[in-house]
């Protein structure tokens, strides 16, 4: 009995060794499985304003180290505490524009006290729900790019691409991707990747079809001011700052009536059209326990959060601004900050064709459906996202997340994600980096 069993155990010993990669330990790989390392990559906490991007890098680097083939490289564009982590499945023709996967590394802030389970533990509950800042938004994806390669290099040994597929994390999307994506298309490094496609985060759907986004809104920060004669607080007359201010702020909001109308009629989706919200009205002469309440001030400030589509003309806008909103014979002046482009370097509407003049769409559209997905009609997505500076570059960027049937929770409380919904995510993946990779081009004409 006793011989028998040493030699059973010493049988599972010599197993276990021969199913290992050399370059893990036995008990790491023997604990890992694709939950849990999208579960470590959660815990490490990236979110503002203390993002530790080092760790998330270390981590990527040390699992892509797992998948043959692989190369990274970690490039430093600004401070040696953003880098930016890029990783390369190299392809049969280097020549070939390559297909770029991006994922930003970091996350909006969590408010602990508010949430179910600690937003950086990962918790994975007994219905299969992942809970943790940036589960959805978007270290699902940053994962899944790594497992798709990982699983479609160990079901088809000979697999090679044919295009070179780069996968890029980046820092600082959430604050603007100023010295994160906006740097990287700037940079040399990226000019010699060559990129032809790209790929970057979506939104989750609450239905069975996957969303896939063209193209994003762009924010303006609209001020405007009214001046007039200040006056007693007892007096009535004409065109004072207030009564100017009024008057425009009914322009606005008739304005935003409008379009919210073409919105709830169903006309259009809520990123379609332009919004225009008031975000803050400045008036009035302070005292310490409140305002001056017999003095009709000569100043009114207020800030409207306006997000425009890229189907709308912004000079058009900009004359409604100058014509309507702001009008100088009303005495009232006007400041636009851009947050975000609008036209690429063409000077062409930042949006990505969804039809048959993008042969990247038709292959994209063939791998979904060949992996049993539907798509729902393409949409513009209501925020902006790093695919923007892409677009600028006129290099055509689809948003896609896979996760379908799940509750939208980017910045919310409790984001999750479902097990089940990320796994299939992994599956989709590959059908799509091959499809994407091996797309030859003949199409092109
Ligand atoms: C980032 O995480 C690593 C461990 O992963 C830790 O050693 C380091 O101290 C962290 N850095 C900061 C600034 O918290
Ligand atoms: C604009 O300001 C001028 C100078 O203060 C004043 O005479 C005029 O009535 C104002 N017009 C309007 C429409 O507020
Ligand atoms: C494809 O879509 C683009 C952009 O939306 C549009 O300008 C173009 O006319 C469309 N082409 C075809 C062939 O439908
Ligand atoms: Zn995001």
């Amino acid at each position: 009995m006793a011989t028998t069993r040493h030699h059973l155990q010493l049988i599972s010993v010599v197993t276990l060794l021969l199913s290992l990669p050399l370059s893990a330990t036995p008990n790491k790989e023997q604990q890992s499985n694709p939950i849990s390392r999208f579960r470590n990559y959660l815990k490490i906490n990236t979110a503002h304003p203390t993002p530790n991007y080092t760790a998330a890098v270390n981590y990527l680097i040390a699992f892509a180290a797992t998948i043959p083939t692989l190369k990274t490289q970690t490039l430093y564009l600004t401070t040696p505490d953003k880098p930016l982590l890029l990783i390369t499945y190299p392809g049969s023709n280097p020549t070939l524009p390559a297909i770029l996967f991006n994922s930003h590394l970091d996350s909006v802030p969590a408010e602990p006290s508010k949430w179910l389970h600690n937003p950086f533990s990962a918790h994975h509950s007994t219905d299969g729900k992942i809970y943790a800042r940036g589960a959805q938004d978007d270290k699902c994806i940053g994962m899944q790019y790594l497992e798709a390669i990982k699983s479609l290099k160990k079901s088809n040994l000979n697999y090679t691409p044919l295009r070179t597929v780069h996968i890029s994390y980046v820092p600082d999307e959430e604050i603007g991707g100023f010295n994160g994506m906006a740097k990287f298309v700037e940079s040399k490094e990226f000019k010699e990747l060559n990129i032809g496609f790209v790929l970057d985060e979506g939104q989750a759907s609450v239905n069975d079809e996957f969303r896939v986004f063209y193209a994003d809104r762009s924010p303006w920060h609209l001020v405007i001011k009214a001046e007039g004669e200040p006056g007693h607080g007892s007096r009535m007359f004409d065109n004072s700052a207030m009564e100017n201010m009024m008057k425009s702020v009914e322009v606005v909001m008739k304005f935003r009536e409008n379009q919210f109308d073409l919105v709830k009629a169903g006309v259009a989706m809520n990123s379609e059209v332009v919004s225009a919200n008031p975000v803050f009205f400045k008036a009035g002469i302070e005292t310490p326990s409140g305002f001056v309440m017999n003095m009709q001030p000569s100043e009114v400030m207020a800030g409207f959060d306006v997000r425009l589509p890229p189907t709308v003309d912004p000079d058009l806008m900009r004359r409604r601004i100058v014509e309507e909103w702001a009008p100088a014979w009303r005495n009232m002046t006007y400041e636009i900050t851009e947050k975000g482009p609008l036209r690429d370097y063409m000077g062409r509407p930042l949006m990505t064709a969804t039809n048959d003049s993008n042969p990247w769409w038709s292959v994209f559209k063939q791998a979904i459906e060949e992996s049993g997905g539907k798509l729902s009609r393409p949409e513009i997505l209501p925020s902006t996202t790093d695919a923007r500076f892409m677009r600028q570059l006129g290099i055509p960027t689809l948003g896609f997340s896979p996760m379908k049937n799940t509750p939208i929770l980017l910045h919310d409380h409790n984001e999750f994600l479902k097990d089940s919904v990320y796994l299939e995510g992994i599956q989709i993946y590959e059908h799509i980096i091959r499809a994407l990779s091996s797309f030859d081009g003949a199409s092109f004409t």
